[in-house]
């Protein structure tokens, strides 16, 4: 009897398992398109899950190697005090800690512009690439609005690839240093994210 109960129990677990495919997993971004498609396919079973990320952000503004770089403003961006109209493109560093030489995570990369007329304000529209082990290759999508000199902002999660596929969530930040003569500035981010 109990010879057959573990049979059984066997049975079901083969049963239950997901099939193997080849490249298939939730965290590849190598997956082929068979696999995506298995993997929406298998959505409505997958329970949705809390991941709690906190990484530091460095962008350099100033010096020979800046992450950061303006690509377009107006004529009237110039006389702005909030340099209204400015374009830049960046490519951050992501670390664990709040040294640029502590453990690398990944990149933000992406564009942001100078929206506010009455502060220094940015729309942010950029990804954090993930490159560590445990994440590596996935992505997060972000989009929102970022007062800079405002102690704590929000970002929302619009989306994710990889790992972070269909994600949601939101990015908060607050400034770890700034430095005013060169625009450099360590930014923390604690990000809760909604996945599978
Ligand atoms: C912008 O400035 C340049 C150079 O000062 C000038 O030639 C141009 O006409 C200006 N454009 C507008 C739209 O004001
Ligand atoms: C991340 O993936 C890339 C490309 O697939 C690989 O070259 C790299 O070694 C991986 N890094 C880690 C930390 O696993």
């Amino acid at each position: 009897m109990e010879k057959l109960f573990i049979l059984f129990t066997l049975c079901s677990i083969v049963l239950v398992a997901p099939p193997l495919v080849h490249g298939y997993g939730p965290r590849g971004v190598t997956d082929g398109p068979k696999a995506l498609k298995h993997w929406y396919k298998r959505l409505p079973q997958m329970k949705q899950k809390v991941t709690h990320l906190h990484f530091y952000l460095h962008d350099i503004v100033g010096g020979p190697n800046p992450t950061n770089i303006p690509i377009a403003m107006a004529n009237f961006t110039a006389q702005s005090p909030t340099y209204f109209g400015l374009i830049a493109a960046m490519d951050d560093l992501l670390t664990a800690g709040p040294s640029p030489n502590s453990e690398i995570v990944g990149r933000a990369q992406g564009l942001f512009g100078s929206t506010s007329l009455e502060e220094i304000g940015y729309h942010m529209t950029f990804n954090f690439v993930f490159t560590s082990e445990k994440y590596n290759g996935s992505t997060i999508s972000l989009i929102g609005h970022n007062p800079f000199f405002n102690e704590h902002r929000e970002l929302p999660i619009v989306g994710g690839s990889g790992s972070f596929r269909l994600a949601r969530g939101s990015a908060l930040l607050n400034t770890v240093s700034y430095d005013s003569a060169s625009g450099d500035a360590v930014v923390e981010y604690n990000v809760v994210v909604l996945h599978y």
